[in-house]
């Protein structure tokens, strides 16, 4: 068996210490590792001639930082245990740094959160020149802070004003960026190198010591008192609050623990950091969000949603029938992971345009030195535009995005199977036919399958994988797989009108319209939004969507209903809303120029002051909260009934689907988890008073009180 930490003494008495937990692909701060760190320090302590101390690694990894899986655990009732073990494991980076011979950290790979915190209580850093290797503090990003001293020796390091982006950012650098932050100290070529360099800076350092352990150390850039840092002091906390809106606990808690920290002695500071980091730790939002960040992401990444015993099957060759928006971008994204891409329009002009798309996005890389010329020649040489369907011959996958027209859509289908691989499978972009119709056009309606992009494709991380009723299970995960493959997160769903993402975000949209319907002031309705923590606001969405789509979807469902003899409800908001604002204002949106907000040439857009004399009621008196809490109820209450309908599996999908699809706020942790986190029995109270206050729209459904009723979550 190898051991945690390896230890082997050279000839000039400097001691390598390898880092290799056994039976675990990455080093993480557990409890063995804890352990067997003390043994090696007590080891080093002991040495009498000990000449340097190199920190190195095993695995691919450097050391990848605390067990989230202990994390998660925490909770208020013991806080004190889990404060006390948070200390052991400072207190050996305390030793480590006070060794009386100089300690190098050696980083073959990426250190990050707890991983660079060890590098960080070593005295100098040395890292491969590699830029797949990121070094951050990137707790933030789970809600919680650097508790193993990470806070503590940043802003010692670098100083408060160099140190807080890197801390309230959670920012992951390659090598040279971080050299460049003053993070790292040297770059290596090769592990030799990287060794070579580690023992050499240790003979020419004998008596290296941390700079805060030294005679008059003082703080780069000055502590919080000194009178430059003191005047600039008080803005921060106004900026973060900004963007934060009072959501996020975890960047208040680090600009806290800094400036606080700074003004005291190391030890003090430590202890400062580790009771703001034990109150996040024990809190509902860093639940919320390791659970979706690192569990569920995890959950979707490996696969849990892919049927068993297919063998993967890469893409080799897609055609995307359409090179327009959608189109443009599918392209784009698949020929970046070095697929073949054939890009089909109704003419060869058209296509082209649709490939500008990459040439402009692969230029910008260029010219940013993200990538080389010659990189960028070779993805572009993936792209064939064509105005020829017979060009589609030997492609294994084609993803459909012409517009959204159900005949057009049939007769592009028919087409590419015509030439397409027969054992290939057929995807359709649509953004709200149902899957399962659109399939009658399919001669092969089992490889029919939708694949949902979100706009731009090239930013949005998303990809909505819609089954219908034939889809087999190898197209499932042939589609699995591509998306994978475009390093995408897929979530799968069911077949339904507006799947999963559209429906649960249009209940939000349609609360906008049903507040300003009741009167309720436009500024207000986008403000609570922003405070609830969602980035977009929901009159703001209406403008991007276009309120001639918004009616013609809303036509399309009246249409719907009628058939199945119902109908929409006499006070929809739309219908009072949308008609004013289209036909008697002529607004339609940000597409044309006016709409809730007005765009104008030079400036920022901003609400339209007509709202206020047309919607507004000064006897509407909402409170506040309960505008905040609309839009977060609605939309988790939607997502329970697609799950109670099996339009939705998975909560894991349900979750991220929210938070990267359709912005649901990441403090939540999603649809579902929010849910959770507020606890089934007060949701459930809390969403029967909304309901008898706001409509019946409001009322939990069964699925959701028979778990309250067992106290069960989802
Ligand atoms: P678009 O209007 O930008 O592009 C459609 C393209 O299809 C045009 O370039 C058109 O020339 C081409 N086309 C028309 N007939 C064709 C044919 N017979 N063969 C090949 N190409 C043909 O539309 P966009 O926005 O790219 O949307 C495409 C699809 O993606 C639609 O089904 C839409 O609902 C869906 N979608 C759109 C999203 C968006 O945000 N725009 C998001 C998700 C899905």
């Amino acid at each position: 068996m190898t051991e945690a930490i390896r230890y082997e003494k050279d000839s000039d008495n400097i001691v390598v210490l390898t880092m290799d937990m056994p039976g675990q692909s990455a080093n993480t701060m557990n409890a063995a590792f804890t352990e067997a760190f003390d043994g090696v320090l007590t080891r080093l302590e002991k040495e009498e001639k000990l000449a340097g101390v190199v920190v190195a690694s095993a695995k691919k990894t450097f050391f990848a930082g605390g067990d989230l899986n202990d994390l998660i655990k925490v909770t208020p009732e013991n806080a004190e245990q889990f404060y006390q073990a948070t200390n052991v494991i400072k207190g050996h980076l305390r030793r480590l740094e006070k060794l009386k011979a100089p300690v190098v950290a050696a980083i073959n790979g990426a250190a990050l959160g707890g991983g660079l915190e060890i590098c960080l209580a070593c005295n100098y850093r040395i890292a491969l020149n590699d830029r797949k290797i990121k070094l951050g503090l990137p707790e933030v990003t789970l809600g919680l802070l650097p508790g193993a001293g990470g806070i503590v020796r940043m802003t010692r390091m670098l100083g408060l004003e160099a140190a807080l982006p890197l801390l309230l950012e959670g920012k992951q650098l390659a090598p040279d960026a971080a050299k460049a932050a003053g993070i790292i100290n040297e770059i290596a070529d090769s592990p030799e190198d990287m060794l070579a360099k580690a023992k050499a800076w240790c003979k020419a350092n004998a008596n290296a010591q941390q700079p805060w352990d030294q005679k008059g150390y003082k703080v780069p850039g000055g502590t919080p008192s000194t009178p430059a840092l003191a005047q600039k002091l008080p803005i921060i906390p106004a900026f973060l609050l900004n963007k934060t809106k009072g959501c996020y606990p975890a960047p208040e808690a680090i600009l806290s623990a800094a400036v606080e920290g700074l003004q005291v002695d190391f030890d003090t500071a430590i202890k400062i950091e580790g009771r703001y980091f034990v109150s996040l730790a024990t809190g509902q939002v860093s639940k919320n969000m390791i659970n979706a960040f690192f569990f569920n992401l995890q959950e979707i990444n490996k696969g849990a949603s892919r049927p068993k015993g297919v063998p993967v099957k890469p893409v080799k060759k897609v055609g995307i029938l359409g090179a327009g928006m959608m189109g443009a971008g599918i392209a784009y994204v698949s020929a970046m992971s070095g697929i073949e891409v054939v890009l089909k329009d109704i003419s060869d002009e058209n296509a082209q345009k649709g490939k500008d798309y990459s040439v402009k996005l692969l230029a910008k890389r260029v010219s940013k030195g993200q990538m080389t010329q010659e990189k960028a020649d070779g993805i572009l040489a993936k792209i064939k535009p064509t105005g020829n369907a017979a060009d589609l011959a030997g492609c294994d996958l084609v993803v459909e995005a012409v517009f959204e027209k159900r005949e057009l859509k049939a007769s592009v289908t028919k087409e590419a199977e015509a030439v397409m691989d027969a054992n290939g499978t057929f995807a359709s972009n649509t953004s709200s036919l149902p899957i399962t119709g659109l399939a009658e056009a399919s001669v092969r309606p089992e490889k029919f399958i939708g694949l949902h992009f979100f706009s731009p494709v090239d930013k949005m991380p998303l990809v909505e994988i819609i089954c219908g009723k034939k889809t087999s299970q190898e197209t499932l995960a042939h589609a699995l797989d591509y998306v994978l493959q475009i390093k995408k997160t897929p979530i799968v769903v069911n077949d339904a009108r507006g799947f999963f993402t559209t429906r649960v975000i249009g209940t939000y949209v349609n609360e906008g319209l049903r507040l300003l319907a009741e009167g309720a002031a436009a500024s207000s309705i986008e403000m609570a939004a922003a405070r609830a923590g969602f980035p977009i606001g929901t009159l703001a969405i209406s403008d991007e969507l276009n309120f001639t789509t918004m009616r013609n979807i809303r036509l399309q469902a009246e249409k719907d209903l009628a058939a199945e003899g119902k109908s929409l409800p006499a006070d929809d908001p739309s219908k009072i809303i949308l008609d004013t604002m289209i036909d008697k204002l002529g607004r339609t949106g940000k597409l044309g120029g006016a709409g809730f907000y007005e765009y104008p040439q030079a400036g920022k857009k901003h609400l339209w002051s007509g709202l206020k004399e047309l919607f507004n009621k000064a006897d509407a008196s909402i409170p506040f909260e309960d505008m905040g809490d609309r839009f977060l109820f609605i939309q988790s209450l939607e997502a329970v009934r697609c799950m109670e309908e099996g339009v939705i599996e998975r909560v894991a999908d349900a979750n991220i689907g929210s938070i990267m699809g359709i912005g649901f706020p990441p403090w939540t942790g999603g649809v579902i988890q929010f849910i959770n986190g507020y606890g089934l029995r007060k949701f459930v109270a809390r969403a029967q008073e909304l309901a008898a206050r706001y409509g019946e729209r409001f009322n939990p459904p069964a699925l959701l009180v028979e778990k309250a009723e067992k106290g069960e979550t989802f």
